[in-house]
């Protein structure tokens, strides 16, 4: 049996060096259930992240802040078990991993261990160097995230565009080098001018993985809700719908509802 990419061979983080090296493009989603990654596995896709946007479209929080350790492992552990080929990296979440580099270990181990995930990422550049350095001379392979990182909203107080004036710029290049120094695998650039997320992909030899960074750059990213239409008020410019499953849910619900309510479900063929 194939995927889309015609193959089972397992996706690793070697792999996704390969990957940029030869220019194939990285497809990356959100999930952060069994049954979900169950379908974006089958489906072919190369990395499935385990978000902490799970904050947001699974628990309905305005921001990524509440989401804990605990619940980035549960969710963790669901997506790993259906997982056949993709990498599956796992947000460390705010509050985990910014106090020292002995908190940020101690909160990677227990993601690794716990949930059996591949890799993790952090949010950051020179601020978690140290946090960086511990966990991967740990030997678990990090992914860095640079732009708009969410867990910062307090600080940057919107979700606009990151990295407009030159100074800003200047620091998410040199952080995406100290980065790719450490030894960090990959990085997300996340809603950057696309002019910049290109000078960064072809600065660096790890891959970049853009969500609102343009289309050069070495991958890209969705949250899965987002690109199948389940949420609704959330339509930024840089989010391609691919599907409209809100309303495929809705009519389903409405449905079924009205079967109930006219007493056609179940019939004697769905009774025993
Ligand atoms: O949590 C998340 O879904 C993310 C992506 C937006 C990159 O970090």
């Amino acid at each position: 049996m194939s995927s889309a990419q015609g193959t089972f061979k397992k996706l690793t983080t070697h792999r996704l060096l390969e990957m940029k090296a030869m220019g194939e493009k990285i497809a990356m989603l959100t999930a952060y259930d069994f049954s979900m990654a169950r379908i974006l596995d089958e489906a072919g896709i190369d990395v499935i992240l385990v978000g902490d946007s799970a904050s947001n479209v699974m628990a309905g929080n305005d921001t990524t802040l509440p989401i804990t350790l605990d619940h980035m492992i549960w969710h963790a552990t669901s997506v790993v078990k259906a997982v056949n080929r993709a990498l599956v990296v796992v947000d460390v979440p705010f509050g985990s991993y910014q106090g020292n580099s002995s908190e940020a270990l101690r909160s990677c181990i227990r993601i690794m261990k716990e949930s059996g995930a591949h890799a993790v990422k952090m949010e950051g550049g020179v601020e978690i160097k140290e946090s960086v350095s511990r966990v991967l001379s740990a030997g678990i392979p990090v992914m860095g995230h640079l732009g708009l990182t969410p867990q910062s909203i307090y600080k940057f107080g919107t979700y606009t565009v990151r990295a407009k004036e030159e100074q800003e710029a200047d620091k998410l290049l040199s952080d995406a080098k100290l980065l790719e120094e450490l030894g960090c695998f990959g990085v997300v650039l996340e809603k950057i001018p696309a002019h910049l997320a290109k000078t960064v992909t072809e600065e660096l030899k790890i891959p970049t993985i853009g969500i609102g960074a343009g289309a050069e750059v070495d991958g890209q990213v969705l949250v899965v809700h987002d690109m199948l239409g389940i949420t609704q008020d959330f339509k930024p410019r840089f989010l391609r719908q691919y599907a409209d499953l809100n309303t495929v849910i809705r009519d389903a619900t409405t449905n079924y509802i009205k079967d109930i309510k006219s007493k056609d479900f179940p019939n004697d063929k769905e009774s025993y």
